[in-house]
């Protein structure tokens, strides 16, 4: 691909579109705004709310955890819409392991004192007697070959879960104690499949108390997990596909994501219904539209057990076609009420991975000012949704999200009635007029991976989500 043709989309994006451009002034008669306009209306004239509110009403009438026939229930009526608009369909099944507690139950005796622990989830059941021995954060490279045959104390920090439990597994261990390093909780910590030891988790204070004592001498304990350990489950991605005419086929992809799946116990209504609601009106929209790249749908399950399925497709992906990705756009938690209060965009706020803009913000910035939302959306740096793995593979990726979170955030409340139309639709016409601006016919095809450096004015901000 030349260079003169990533030039003149960036021109499209930058100048023909300027956020401070006549359309978004509201002006009228500069024929470059109105040409702008005039694309933008073939997609956004169509984006009904209301359809994306009725779509995150059915499918937050019950919790979609991933693996659940909630999830399945809810795949298969996004599989069946895609279908019904007319795009070649998939559902792709991967299998990860979850955590169960059936009756757990954990008990810790030491000399004749009881605690009572936490057992961490996914802790694999199993009993054991044997000394005690304090590993501090259980670093790799600092823990002590007499771990081995041994039950590690360890303290919570710096590290995750999984690598401490591996590092002292690695060296041995029988069982592990983990204790925290702040407050007075003991519910924390999660163990990983293949890490068959009992895992426990007791407070700060009895963390330190058993440290001090084992400066005294040896101490043996009686560990013992029942009810907990790991389960093969399988979740589902949801695949549309629409070729360009194959007589106008520039080879490049195009991705639009959001998640199905949601918290146990949560319906999900704004995570990520709201996301799921936008890319099948959007996949309504533009069916049969004629357009010269590749129109990927997507929806993935099992991001909440840490964008697996994200990660697995983007696993599935050959270098080639990974190559002809050229964005991913990908929205989670676009409709909430109560999120992004007092902040300019209503709220909205496109994350990237590494913090720096790329194809998919410049273009979303500029079309924030043309669209319903009428002002340029900034950008900030978070990963936690599944923009990851495509950034990974070196495509421009951003997360559109209503940031700081609303209180419901992976909660029960989550529920339909917190749920903002406008905001759906302001988010789902940026999202849109962006993709069609590199997917209809006249555009030139763009360069892979070069980012259009942002004559759109839009800015960075610090914005931490909390939660
Ligand atoms: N919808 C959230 C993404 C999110 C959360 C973005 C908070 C910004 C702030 C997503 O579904 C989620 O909850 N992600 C997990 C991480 C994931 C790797 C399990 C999270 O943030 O805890
Ligand atoms: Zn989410």
């Amino acid at each position: 691909m030349s260079k003169k043709k990533a030039m003149s989309l960036l021109l499209t994006a930058g100048l023909v579109f300027s956020v401070q451009g006549a359309y978004a002034q509201g002006k009228e008669g500069v024929p470059n705004s109105q040409a702008a306009a005039a694309f933008d209306n073939k997609i956004i004239k169509k984006i009904n709310s209301d359809h994306m509110y009725n779509t995150v009403a059915l499918l937050s009438e019950q919790p979609r955890a991933a693996g659940t026939d909630g999830e399945l229930k809810g795949a298969m009526y996004i599989k069946g819409q895609f279908e019904k608009y007319g795009y070649q369909t998939e559902l792709q099944p991967f299998k990860f392991y979850d955590a169960v507690r059936k009756n757990v139950s954990g008990t810790l005796e030491i000399g004749n004192k009881s605690f009572h622990p936490y057992v961490v989830s996914g802790s694999y059941s199993d009993e054991v007697t044997a000394e005690v021995i304090h590993v501090g954060k259980a670093i790799a490279g600092t823990v002590p070959d007499a771990v081995s045959g041994k039950i590690a104390l360890i303290e919570r920090g710096d590290i995750s879960f999984l690598e401490k439990i591996q590092n002292v597994l690695n060296k041995g261990a029988v069982g592990v104690i983990m204790y925290n390093n702040s407050g007075t909780s003991n519910t924390f910590g999660q163990a990983g499949y293949g890490q068959n030891i009992p895992v426990v988790a007791i407070t700060k204070d009895q963390g330190l108390t058993l440290v001090e004592q084992l400066k005294a001498g040896t101490k043996t304990a009686h560990l013992k997990v029942t009810g907990s350990g790991m389960e093969e489950k399988t979740s589902y991605n949801v695949i549309a596909k629409m070729k360009p005419h194959k007589n106008k086929d520039t080879g490049q992809i195009v991705m639009i994501g959001a998640h199905h799946d949601s918290v146990p116990g949560g319906p999900g209504a704004n995570d990520d219904a709201s996301g799921v609601s936008a890319v099948l009106e959007l996949a309504r929209v533009m069916a049969n539209m004629p357009t010269d790249t590749e129109l990927r749908f997507v929806t993935f399950g099992a991001e909440e057990k840490g964008l697996l399925g994200s990660y697995h497709y983007a696993g599935t992906l050959s270098d080639e076609e990974a190559d002809r990705m050229v964005a991913h756009f990908q929205m989670d938690m676009i409709g909430s009420k109560d999120a992004g209060g007092g902040h300019k965009a209503n709220g909205l706020i496109m994350y990237t991975i590494d913090g720096k803009k790329n194809l998919v913000t410049d273009l979303a910035a500029a079309a924030g000012a043309r669209t319903a939302l009428g002002e340029a959306v900034p950008y900030g740096q978070l990963g936690r949704s599944d923009h990851q793995p495509f950034h990974e593979l070196g495509i421009p990726a951003a997360l559109f999200i209503h940031s700081p979170l609303e209180p419901w955030y992976h909660t029960p409340a989550d529920t339909i009635d917190k749920i903002d139309k406008n905001k759906l639709q302001e988010t789902a016409e940026i999202v849109g007029a962006s993709v069609y601006q590199i997917v209809r016919p006249d555009t030139p095809a763009l360069e892979h991976s070069r980012v259009a450096p942002g004559p759109v004015d839009y800015d960075f901000e610090n914005r931490p989500p909390g939660a």
